[in-house]
């Protein structure tokens, strides 16, 4: 490969690097409002790029998360605007890049890395596994009525979204530290990414929109979204799309979602990013008119066995002995025993023989031993292995992450 892999140094070289990603987006030249946003939560040191002549062919970078786990939260490396240019793809620029930001990640004691994958065939190989799904909803508000009715409380007001990060960051921050896959936004987050509204995010929707639930004064659901309204033969066809919508109780969570299907004009409410498990499954009386449907959603890569897994929590007493294959990161291959009373290596005989990627889907909670081993993505090498592991990973919910990063 006659290109030299090495992170950027200034905000114009991580200009330069994600450029490659904004091809694929059909764009010559990176945005520079973009670029800017993005070096505000992305340091220069975080990106890799493949520089070839002095100009990248290929970008890859992480952003510095905490990301919540089952029982925790860990520094995690959120890997993003991976792209190689279609001059240069398939000659192992980005194994090259993958190899430097996950050493690059490891040394600084990031135990784990994570992404959303745009092609669910690339990072396996790199020992990502499907953690987590992602579910959409596109539903006709004639059809929205719950199955009881409730006396709403409280009071809904609309806010400019550019003030009301003090209003929905504790918000975010009480769902967030109890919800394995989101991970905690800085002011700088809030600011560059969530509450921004440039004109060239908004394609042809409407501008974005913000409703802040109190009860008794206290904030405790929001919604951003935006209005994108049509008529055809004077009849209304537009839709409220859902950015993100998010309570710190059920009642809040329900009180907002009912204000978001009662915004009159609109024809349907559609919204996406959302966890496997949303109480409008149950809340709805007809939840079949959801039209719930899912995919992959985060794939996770535990780079350090021992400190990813200590800082996970596991039910009940006892332990499993895992043999972990990790032919990319080597330095975690070998047996581990793992149970509420800590993670280490062990020579004891393994329970259980698997890939790193199996370690990285059940991390989150979003799969059980059980689902991996039926996939034969797990071998049990002691009976009852399998069932012991299950009740020790157990988790109460589905993995989300409400945004892609
Ligand atoms: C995905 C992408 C970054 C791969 O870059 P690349 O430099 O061609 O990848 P490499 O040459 O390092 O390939 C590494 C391995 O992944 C495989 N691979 C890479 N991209 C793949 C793809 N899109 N589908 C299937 N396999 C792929 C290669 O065959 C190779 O396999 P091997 O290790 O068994 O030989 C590049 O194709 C790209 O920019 N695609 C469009 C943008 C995109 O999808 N970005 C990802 C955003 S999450």
């Amino acid at each position: 490969m006659d290109v030299e892999i090495r992170h950027c140094a200034s905000a114009e070289e991580v200009r330069d690097a994600i450029a490659p990603i904004g091809y694929y987006f059909g764009r010559s030249a990176p945005h520079q409002d973009q670029a800017e946003r993005l070096t505000r939560v992305l340091p220069a040191q975080r990106v890799y790029a493949a520089w070839e002549g002095g100009r990248a062919v290929g970008g890859l970078g992480a952003f510095p998360f905490k990301l919540t786990i089952p029982g925790g939260r860990v520094p995690a490396a959120g890997v993003t605007v991976a792209g190689v240019l279609p001059t240069h793809r398939r000659r192992g620029v980005l194994r090259a890049m993958m190899r430097a930001l996950l050493d690059a990640c490891y040394d600084q004691r990031e135990p784990v890395a994570y992404l959303w994958a745009t092609e669910d065939t690339i990072y396996g190989r790199f020992g990502f596994g499907l953690a987590s799904f992602t579910a959409e909803m596109d539903l006709a508000r004639e059809r929205s009525a719950f199955h009881a009715p409730f006396a709403a409380s409280g009071r809904v007001q609309l806010v400019s979204p550019g003030a009301t990060e003090e209003l929905l960051a504790p918000i975010y921050e009480r769902v967030a530290v109890a919800t394995p896959g989101m991970f905690a936004r800085s002011s700088t987050w809030w600011q560059a990414r969530t509450l921004a509204d440039p004109e060239w995010r908004r394609g042809t929707n409407g501008d974005l929109q913000c409703a802040v639930l109190e009860n008794e004064g206290r904030p405790s659901a929001y919604a951003l979204y935006r209005v994108n309204s049509a008529f055809e033969r004077g009849l209304q066809t537009g839709s409220v799309a859902v950015i993100e919508a998010m309570g710190d109780s059920p009642e809040a969570t329900r009180a907002i979602w009912r204000y978001l299907f009662d915004i009159d004009w609109m024809a349907r409410v559609k919204a996406r990013l959302l966890p496997l498990d949303h109480p409008l499954l149950l809340l709805l009386a007809e939840p079949r008119r959801l039209g719930f449907s899912f995919r992959d959603g985060l794939w996770v890569r535990l780079l350090d066995i021992e400190t990813a897994m200590s800082a996970r929590s596991y039910q009940g007493q006892g332990s499993v002995v895992i043999e972990v294959i990790d032919e990319f990161c080597p330095w975690n291959a070998g047996c581990w025993r793992v149970g509420s009373d800590g993670v280490k290596r062990t020579d004891q005989a393994p329970g259980l023989r698997c890939d790193i990627s199996a370690l990285g889907s059940v991390y989150l909670g979003g799969f059980t031993w059980t689902q991996l081993a039926r996939a034969l993505r797990v071998n049990e090498l002691l009976s009852g292995a399998i069932a012991h592991a299950d009740a020790l990973f157990q988790v109460r919910g589905a993995p989300w992450c409400p945004e892609i990063f």
